[in-house]
Parts: structure tokens; C-alpha cells; sequence
């Protein structure tokens, strides 16, 4: 099964992904995820990921692609979160990568995504996701899974999830409508209880 999950930022990609691949079993890769531990690593991509990330602006086409064809090279199944984010790299993984079978596509209004973005959590160790508003932690700054230190993300301040969105917009949604033309889409509604979401979204895959 080669599945995408789709979304603007803070729609719940992170959250219902990693409890998709946990499920089917299935590798889940995040572009973002891989870019943060370069940027920790701080090797010569982190550098240079660093500022764009900050800023809100993607990191060049190129280099996410070539990343993420090495990322699933010889899986059969795996699901992509965050990629891919414009139609240059939705055609390098449809015609260089694999043809997708389906789209989560995750909808959520933008003040409910500022809200969650600015109050998200997440491990430094394991990366859980943690919300102070929706899904806090059973003790304040400690991972419920692994005691880990919970951290802000640098990119989730008001600024940078507003730039996030404005390139969204242009650059990602595009995508959404490349794919409703393969017929692969199915849309949910991100702002209902993550349980609900995951419930909803699990009835919908041939599973
Ligand atoms: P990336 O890491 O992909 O960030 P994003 O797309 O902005 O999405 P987020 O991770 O912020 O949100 P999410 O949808 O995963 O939501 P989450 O589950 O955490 O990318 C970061 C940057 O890397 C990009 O801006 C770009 O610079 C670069 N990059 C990445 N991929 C790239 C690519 N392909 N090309 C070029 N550059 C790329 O949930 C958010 C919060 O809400 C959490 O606190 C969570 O606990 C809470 N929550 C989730 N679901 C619910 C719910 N149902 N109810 C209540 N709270 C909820
Ligand atoms: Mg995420």
C-alpha cells in the first residue's frame, strides 16, 4: 500500500500518520521529521534547511526528492508525510517513484490550525506529538512514552505558521487537485477528535 497523507500544517499529518503506519505496519516517512535531525546533526543539509524551515519556505526540489526516492527505495508499502509538497515533486513520485493508491487528505479551518500549532509539543527523544490545548501530557514538559523532554518546534511560532500556510496555499493545494483528477483523494475533516479522525480514516482503507 503506497499512501500519502496530505494537509496544511497542523491538520494532524504527524499524529494520524504515525498511527496509520503503527497499524498497517508500514513505514511512515516524514520530510519533515528527516529535515529536523539534519538540522540537529547539523550537517551541511540542516544548515541549510534551518533558515527555510523557519522561514516557512520549502527546502529545494532536488534534494527532497532525491531523499525521499532513497527513503522508500525497495518498500512496497510505506506512507508519505509532507511530501509531496508542490507539483514538481508530485510528478518526480508519481513518474520516478511509484504511482500512489490513495490520499489522506486531512481539511482543517486556519484558526484552528494556528491554535494547535502554537501549542504543540514534541518529544525530543521519541518525536510524540503532544497539544497543551487538545492532547497535553499526563506531567508537564515529559513525554507520556518515553519521559523524554518535550520542546517547541523552532517553525511553530505565529510568524513562521503563517508563512507555512501562505505556501501552502500556493505551492500545496495544487496538488490535491492533480490527485482528485487520478481519482485517489478522499478528504476528512481534521477538526474533530483525533480518535475520531483515525477511526474514519481506517474504515476508508481496503484493509
Ligand atoms: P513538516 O514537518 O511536514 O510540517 P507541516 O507540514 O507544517 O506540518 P506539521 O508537522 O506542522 O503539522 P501536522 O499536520 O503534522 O500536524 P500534527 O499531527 O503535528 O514540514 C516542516 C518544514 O520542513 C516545511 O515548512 C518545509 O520547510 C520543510 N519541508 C518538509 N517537507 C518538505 C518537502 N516535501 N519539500 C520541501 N520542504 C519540505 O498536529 C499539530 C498539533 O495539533 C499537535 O500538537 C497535535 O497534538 C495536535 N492535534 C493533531 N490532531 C488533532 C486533533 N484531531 N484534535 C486536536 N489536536 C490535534
Ligand atoms: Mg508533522
Amino acid at each position: 500500500m503506497k499512501l500519502i497523507i496530505f494537509g496544511p500544517p497542523g491538520s494532524g499529518k504527524g499524529t494520524q500518520g504515525a498511527r496509520i503506519a503503527e497499524k498497517l505496519k508500514i513505514k511512515r516517512i516524514s520530510t519533515g521529521d528527516i529535515f529536523r535531525d539534519h538540522i540537529k546533526r547539523q550537517t551541511e543539509l540542516g544548515k541549510m534547511a534551518d533558515k527555510l524551515i523557519i522561514e516557512g519556505k520549502l527546502v529545494p526540489d532536488d534534494i527532497t526528492n532525491s531523499m525521499v526516492k532513497e527513503s522508500v527505495a525497495g518498500l512496497d508499502s510505506y506512507i508519505l508525510d509532507g511530501y509531496p509538497r508542490n507539483m514538481i515533486q508530485a510528478r518526480f513520485l508519481e513518474e520516478e517513484i511509484a504511482p500512489t493508491e490513495k490520499v489522506i487528505h486531512l481539511d482543517a479551518p486556519e484558526d484552528l490550525i494556528i491554535k494547535r500549532l502554537v501549542n504543540r509539543r514534541v518529544c525530543s527523544k521519541c518525536k510524540a506529538n503532544f497539544n497543551l490545548l487538545f492532547m497535553p501530557p499526563k506531567s508537564e514538559g515529559v513525554c507520556d512514552k518515553c519521559g523524554g523532554k518535550l520542546i517547541q518546534r523552532d517553525d511553530d511560532n505565529e510568524d513562521s505558521v503563517k508563512k507555512r500556510l501562505e505556501v501552502y496555499k500556493r505551492q500545496s493545494e495544487p496538488v490535491i487537485e492533480f490527485y482528485r483528477e487520478k481519482g485517489v483523494v478522499q478528504t476528512f475533516d481534521a477538526s474533530d477528535p483525533p480518535d475520531k479522525v483515525f477511526e474514519r480514516i481506517m474504515a476508508s482503507l481496503d484493509v
